[in-house]
């Protein structure tokens, strides 16, 4: 039995269904791996969506969170206190930034990015009152909100959730002649993700994005790159766009950025992009408070010394040597960068959900992301010999369904 009976039939029957959870009940977790109510333990391989980058309960983290919790937690943003200011400065220098707007999740980010774009447009670049365009890609995910759905091109998040909000236009990823064609005078900003997550860890033509960099230099729009899930440390740099030698002019940050701990998201930028906010114009109760703000210095501090960057470098290159050795074995597809893999599968095996629930018998914890496709992303304490492990019992899994 994989799962507590009484947990599941609780969450079945008072938890909106808003999601289609595996059937384990975490009761605890360290490192890369999480123990259920009955004691077996599972391999964490999605790091919840890599908000748990640098391993569940990282000992730092974790006695940051302690010490903070005996200090002050909220204050709301009415005052200051002694975390935040440090905290943004250290993310901000991290970043080559001068300013951060703390928010909580990572949708608040795009929401915070997308009102500051607009506001830049009107101040800065003097694009009329109401008439500012951001272009998205096709096949994007940057969250839930109604304006966020508003440009998914995913019917399941916006079916039933109109009437949707309006100024934005999507065009192909990883098509610069499409891009340059869709930016007009009233073009304020171009919002990706360097690497698409939800879409099944599209990594794009190495071209790309230093075309999007150019593209929006020279036409005088914002480049903003969503890093909520493929940053801080994911791809084997601080940034996916390091990949490509890329500054945005604007990151989105949130999942890892909270240590696994709390919601902690943030907008980060050159002051002349921020600095058209004033007061009143946005904020976050949450945002920005000091339990949150003391574990981003942390989670900072361990970023800058570069170690899950590496690991997922060098990680990385084993992750995907394993996969690659099951494409034609159940396997049709492996992509992505670091310890971030999207394996697409051979269909007559079952779906992508079918062979996490095969993989969660036997101890490894993955999700499916669209029908066929499976996502790998393990905390980034994960070994040598549990990536080995993983690709041995995905391997097994794969001859299981086979039969
Ligand atoms: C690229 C990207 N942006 C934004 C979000 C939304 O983050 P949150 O779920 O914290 O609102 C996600 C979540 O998966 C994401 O992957």
């Amino acid at each position: 039995m994989l799962a507590d009976d009484t947990a599941i039939a609780l969450a079945e029957k008072h938890v909106a269904h808003n999601y289609s959870p595996l059937p384990v009940v975490a009761a605890s977790a360290e490192g890369a791996w999480i123990t259920d109510v009955d004691g077996r333990r599972y391999l964490d391989c999605l790091a919840a969506y890599s908000a748990v980058n640098f391993g569940h309960r990282h000992p730092e983290i974790i006695a940051t969170a302690h010490a903070q919790l005996d200090r002050v937690t909220l204050v709301s943003r009415a005052f200051h206190s002694d975390r935040l200011g440090p905290f943004c400065a250290e993310l901000a220098q991290l970043c080559g930034k001068d300013v951060v707007l703390p928010m909580n999740s990572g949708a608040e980010a795009v929401e915070s990015a997308l009102k500051v774009a607009r506001k830049w447009g009107v101040d800065v670049k003097g694009v009329p009152t109401d008439r500012a365009k951001i272009i998205v890609a096709d096949n994007n995910f940057h969250g839930r909100t109604i304006s966020i759905v508003s440009f998914s091109s995913d019917p399941v998040a916006r079916g039933g959730f109109g009437p949707f909000t309006p100024g934005f236009c999507s065009v192909p990823f990883g098509d610069t002649a499409a891009l340059a064609a869709a930016i007009d005078d009233d073009t304020v900003a171009v919002l990706l993700e360097p690497i698409q997550g939800e879409a099944g860890i599209i990594v794009p033509p190495d071209d790309y994005l230093p075309a999007v960099r150019a593209l929006c230099r020279g036409r005088n729009v914002l480049m903003i790159a969503d890093e909520i899930q493929s940053g801080l440390a994911r791809t084997g740099h601080t940034f996916a766009c390091d990949h490509w030698g890329v500054v945005p002019d604007v990151y989105l940050l949130g999942k890892a950025l909270g240590g696994g701990v709390v919601p902690l998201s943030a907008v980060v930028a050159d002051r002349d992009i921020l600095s058209v906010l004033h007061p009143g114009e946005h904020g976050s109760t949450f945002g920005g408070n000091p339990l949150a703000a003391a574990i981003g210095s942390t989670v900072v501090t361990i970023l800058n010394r570069g170690e899950f960057q590496h690991r997922s470098a060098e990680l990385g290159t084993r992750l995907h040597q394993g996969l690659a050795t099951l494409i034609g074995r159940g396997v049709t597809a492996v992509r992505g960068l670091g310890l971030w893999a999207g394996v697409d599968i051979d269909p007559a095996l079952g779906s992508g959900k079918q062979l996490s629930l095969r993989l969660a018998e036997r101890g490894v914890l993955v999700k499916d992301t669209h029908e066929w496709t499976l996502r790998f992303a393990p905390p980034l304490v994960i070994t040598a010999a549990e990536i080995d492990w993983v690709v041995g019992q995905f391997a097994a899994a794969l001859r299981e369904a086979h039969n």
